[in-house]
């Protein structure tokens, strides 16, 4: 059940860095994961608060998605130093599976919706194990295009509303942290403001949030703090509104 990849971790529970790690709902700790040999998350830290909402922002390639990929415990990129807590939960002893099981809920980019299988199916499917979220029937209240759609083929359906659907797929299980890889991205504007009113209604519900967004401004709207990466290390760690009033930050590694 352990992965035996990670080095530094506690031993026992009593350890000063169990009690650093607990201290937050969520910490990332000076985590470093590669990809083979290319070392690309190099030492960051996260924190992020019950119920809060945190920005991960950064140029192409500053490792956003590989630290999201790195918290939720994918199989690469590989975790080789720090640690990884959730609601006193050592998720840096686990694999993806049981991170999910201790609430982390990851939509990926690419949104992963199952081909062959109708919007109602899919819902279906994330509830086919415990822990379960929110009823289908809530998620319908709160999705009604999904609603609408219940007996499309999902793979069918636009673009805005298979991020729809992988959000609420996410939100189908018992999410403790919600993890967010890009969900604007190639999106019209009245969609993205249809997932932002989502994401909003997932904030008013206390559930904690990371989320990465080329979009930084539509981000930053929403997000209590920010961190920003470059090359793999945070360059910025602070209030959502001290990046929006802060012209030469945003130039220098958002390009906004
Ligand atoms: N599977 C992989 N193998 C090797 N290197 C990878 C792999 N995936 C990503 N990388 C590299 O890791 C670095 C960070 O990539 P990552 O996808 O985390 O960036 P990002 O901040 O999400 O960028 P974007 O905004 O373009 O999505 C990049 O240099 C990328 O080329
Ligand atoms: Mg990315």
């Amino acid at each position: 059940m352990t992965d035996t990849s990670i080095e530094n971790r506690p031993s026992t529970a009593t350890d000063n860095a169990h009690i650093a790690g607990t201290k937050r709902f969520f910490a990332a700790e000076n985590i470093h994961a590669y990809y083979g040999e290319s070392y690309i998350v190099q030492g960051v830290s996260l924190e992020v608060n019950r119920g809060e909402v945190l920005a991960l922002l950064g140029r192409n390639g500053a490792g956003k998605t590989s630290t999201l990929r790195a918290i939720a415990r994918l199989a690469s990129p590989e975790i080789r130093q720090g640690e990884v807590w959730l609601d006193g939960e050592a998720l840096h002893d686990m694999v993806a599976h049981e991170a999910s099981i201790a609430g982390v809920g990851l939509v990926p980019e690419d949104r992963r919706i199952i081909a062959g299988l109708t919007v109602q199916e899919n819902l279906e499917l994330a509830q086919i194990a415990e822990p379960i979220g929110w009823p289908i029937e809530l998620l319908y209240e709160r999705f009604p295009r999904l609603a609408e759609r219940r007996k499309q083929e999902a793979t069918t359906m636009s673009g805005g509303e298979q991020q729809m659907l992988a959000v609420a797929r996410a939100l189908a299980r018992n999410v403790k942290l919600l993890l967010l890889d890009e969900p604007y991205e190639g999106l019209a504007p009245v969609i993205v403001q249809e997932i932002e009113r989502i994401v909003r209604e997932i904030k008013e519900a206390g559930i904690t949030t990371i989320i990465v967004e080329q979009n930084a401004i539509a981000a930053l709207k929403l997000a209590d703090r920010a961190v920003i990466l470059d090359s793999g290390e945070v360059v910025f760690d602070g209030t959502a509104e001290k990046v929006l009033g802060d012209e030469d930050l945003r130039q220098q590694y958002l390009a906004i």
